[in-house]
């Protein structure tokens, strides 16, 4: 069993229920269904463990400070929500996570023109209090039982939770997860440096820091490498910092396909898929499902489909595009922007390549999980092209559902690229004209060509089941203890 003895106290930002309100005004929780609720939900519930998160909203505020209870298969863990000064919660999630932190590590800035860091000190003023509001919680809630705690502490949100729990409990086994891409020196040094520093050093207060894929722990390294007191053994991959011994490890997050395909064989999922079906009739199905977000590369992706199709006239008609955008923090000005060009540039395809009784793009713009399921189970070309993406979830359920040997084309910059790279049709995801070919090669790929990858993803996927990724954590953090 997983950390026999120990207790597992996981923080995160977002945490593993929500709150809303049902029509008779009364506050109900729902479930996340998210990757890490999925990792993490077995180990939690064998160790009799504690998550914490942040009340993200009124109704997760109604509450916050008293333990939830959260089945989980036969056992179940609990689950504590923070709840923070609505301002101060703004300045850490919106004014440092969202625009700085996630903007930094995926590149999405237009560098000639931004960030200006005008209003930083302030949201990192907002950023440190929530991250030290998480620390205390974490060291309260591990006082509070006998046995010794493992602290799994996940993502950019909480770069500095590890550094602020260990002044407070100097010899507490600490990991620290980033689920997104990490970016390099010369990225990194965009960040004004006391910053950049208060980051690092924020992450290297824990004993083992996780990433998705190689080229994210290896670019945190090269970062450390920057920090005057540190001693960075690239082979080894250990940071020597304030005395002690840092991991820093390669975790790459997994699905679990039976909870998978227990929810495609649903009749809200079977009810989609006739719609699909209907929508597509004899016509090839490319396919992507996304939050509609900036990494994620959307307009590159209509625009070598377009190229596509100008460059392959024969498809016309023969193939349709089926892009599921699940709407993504349109509080934010640049995500509503960046939303309504997606629709503006399928549009402007759709009249010019479309004809009578053919839409070259179907593009849907809301969260529909059913539906998201159906076209996973009937694509032809699944495209997964984000400039960066920690995994990408995705390029895993596609390939597991899939019933049609459905090619994967795969951006390089995935982290899933590392571990599905070799089975997939991989593309630099800037390279617009590079995608227009990988989807000519996708979709004239023959039979056995096409189940031969599609063999190899699932086997490839299988391998790595989604225990491991706790599990791997863990010991390594049992090691470190020894
Ligand atoms: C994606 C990333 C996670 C991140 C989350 C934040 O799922 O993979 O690493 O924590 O986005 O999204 P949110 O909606 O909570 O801001």
């Amino acid at each position: 069993m997983i950390a026999e003895g120990r207790r597992i106290l996981v923080a995160s930002n977002r945490g593993p229920v929500s709150f809303g309100h049902d029509e008779a005004g009364r506050v109900v929780p729902s479930r996340g269904a998210g990757g890490l609720v999925t990792a993490l939900s077995g180990a939690l519930a064998a160790s009799g463990g504690l998550w914490i998160a942040a009340a993200m909203s009124e109704d997760d505020r109604t509450q916050a400070g008293r333990p939830l209870d959260v089945e989980a298969g036969p056992a179940g863990y609990r689950v504590r929500l923070l709840a923070f000064d609505p301002a101060t919660y703004e300045r850490f999630y919106d004014g440092i996570s969202n625009r700085v932190l996630w903007f930094l590590h995926h590149r999405l800035w237009d560098v000639p023109r931004e960030p200006t860091f005008e209003g930083l000190a302030g949201a990192w003023a907002g950023y440190l209090a929530v991250n030290e509001t998480f620390a205390r919680a974490l060291e309260e809630d591990g006082r509070s039982d006998a046995r010794q705690a493992f602290y799994l502490v996940q993502d950019y949100h909480l770069a500095l939770v590890p550094s602020l729990l260990r002044r407070r409990i100097p010899d507490a086994a600490i990991a620290h997860f980033s689920h997104i891409p990490f970016a390099g020196p010369s990225g990194l040094r965009i960040l004004p440096q006391p910053t950049r520093e208060a980051l690092l050093s924020g992450m290297l207060g824990a004993d083992v820091v996780g990433f998705q894929a190689p080229a994210w722990a290896e670019n945190f390294l090269l970062c450390c490498r920057t920090l005057r007191d540190a001693r960075v053994d690239l082979r080894r991959r250990i940071v020597r910092w304030e005395g002690r011994e840092v991991r820093v490890r390669v975790y790459p997050i997994s699905i679990d396909p039976g909870v998978l395909r227990e929810a495609a064989a649903s009749e809200p999922v079977a009810s989609a898929a006739r719609d699909i079906r209907r929508w597509a009739g004899e016509q090839r199905l490319l396919v992507r499902v996304d939050r509609a977000e900036l990494s994620k590369n959307i307009l590159r992706g209509f625009l070598a489909y377009e190229k596509f199709l100008e460059g392959n006239p024969e498809w016309l008609e023969r193939i349709g595009f089926l892009a599921l955008l699940n709407p993504s923090r349109q509080h934010l000005p640049e995500y509503r922007t960046y939303t309504n060009e997606c629709s503006e540039l399928a549009e402007r395809i759709n009249g010019r390549l479309g004809g009578e009784g053919w839409q070259p793009i179907h593009l849907s713009l809301k969260d529909d999980h059913p539906r998201a399921l159906a076209a996973y189970q009937l694509y032809d070309v699944l495209l997964v092209n984000p400039v960066f993406d920690g995994m990408n979830l995705v390029a895993k359920e596609g390939p597991v559902l899939n019933e049609r040997d459905g090619v994967l084309v795969l951006s390089e910059n995935a982290g899933a690229f590392s571990e599905l790279g070799r089975h997939a049709l991989g593309v630099n995801p800037f390279d617009v004209e590079a995608t227009a070919g990988a989807i000519a090669t996708a979709v004239r790929m023959d039979p056995s060509e096409r189940r031969r990858r599609a063999r190899a993803l699932r086997v490839a996927i299988a391998r790595n089941p989604i225990d491991e990724w706790v599990g791997a954590q863990i010991e390594d953090l049992e090691r470190v203890r020894r």
